[in-house]
């Protein structure tokens, strides 16, 4: 078994943000990557008011947060960026995911794990130009991931198996569900998913109900979030992105067709929780 002491995080939006926090809380050494300094200060911002939020419940002492905070690096230099673990949480672009494992692979041990969180991108082609491909898998959290129970494990047919069982047992550690998949467009929640959010908006393009009432009507039946709420947090150019890259790596099929509506706020820059307005409005 691999030993994950340190972590590099990359990217230090929504979801980098959370698995830096999760990974600190866990008394692992964290490194949180983004080339975006403003990225970077919002992020340690975030990590810290969520920490406030626990001394407030009893949850950890002052010192523990000041203990937790200290074990996160922060930085805009990828020469920081030596770990047993990277994980991956930047643009969710094939190219830009590729370059980022090719930059890291000159710098680390061969034997660093090069995960990515990706919703979409196929963790085969992410792997096809990095140097020894065997080491990339996916490790695909929920947002927020320091809440959220399920990690999906995706393995190509090339990742080591000590590697899946590394990432299963970090997983445990973490508090976290870990699944392990194949490598296939979606993986498992993302595939399932799509239809929930897509005939969502197919009702409300149809004038048969309204935003709310999907809403209310989805979470009254015992889902923890409708669709919409949901979309909101997750950020609409996220979720318009997986659906376009799933419809497209399954043959484009009418039932998984990206929605007009959904693009539209894209365009407007309505991108959820994270703008201020996406379906709904957040002060
Ligand atoms: N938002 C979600 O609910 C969710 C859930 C699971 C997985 N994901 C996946 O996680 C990844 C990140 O999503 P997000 O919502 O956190 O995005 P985000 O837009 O909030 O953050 C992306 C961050 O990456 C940084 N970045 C861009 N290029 C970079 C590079 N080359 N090196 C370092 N940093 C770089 C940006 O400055 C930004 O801070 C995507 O692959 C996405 O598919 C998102």
């Amino acid at each position: 078994m691999y030993q994950i002491k340190t972590i590099c995080v990359c990217g230090a939006g929504t979801m980098g943000t959370g698995i830096a926090q999760l990974s600190a809380m866990k008394g692992i050494s964290t490194i949180q990557f983004d080339i975006s300094a403003e990225m970077l200060e919002k992020s340690r911002k975030g990590i810290e008011a969520n920490l406030n939020t626990l001394v407030n419940k009893d949850r950890i002492t002052p010192l523990e947060k000041e203990e937790i905070i200290s074990r996160i690096k922060f930085s805009s230099q990828i020469n920081d960026c030596v770990a047993d673990l990277v994980i991956e949480a930047i643009i969710e672009k094939k190219e830009a995911k590729q370059n980022l494992f090719n930059q890291l692979a000159l710098i680390n041990h061969p034997k660093t794990i090069l995960a990515s969180n990706t919703s979409s991108i196929s963790i085969t082609e992410i792997a096809k130009t990095v140097t020894s491909p065997s080491r990339v898998i996916g490790m695909h959290f929920f947002n927020p991931a320091p809440i959220m129970k399920l990690v999906e494990i995706v393995r190509t047919e090339n990742t080591e198996e000590e590697i899946i069982q590394t990432l299963v047992t970090l997983s445990e550690k973490m508090g976290k569900i870990p699944v392990v998949c194949n490598d296939s467009p979606g993986f498992i929640v993302n595939r399932v998913a799509r239809s929930y959010y897509l005939e969502a908006m197919r009702l409300v393009e149809a004038g048969l109900a309204t935003i709310e009432t999907v809403d209310i009507a989805m979470e009254s039946a015992g889902f923890k979030m409708g669709p919409f709420r949901l979309m909101d947090l997750i950020g609409m150019d996220i979720n318009f992105g997986v659906s376009q890259i799933v419809w497209k790596a399954l043959g484009e099929p009418d039932r998984l067709r990206p929605s007009l509506l959904q693009e539209q706020k894209v365009k407007q820059n309505e991108l959820g929780r994270k703008t201020g307005k996406g379906f709904y409005t957040y002060p």
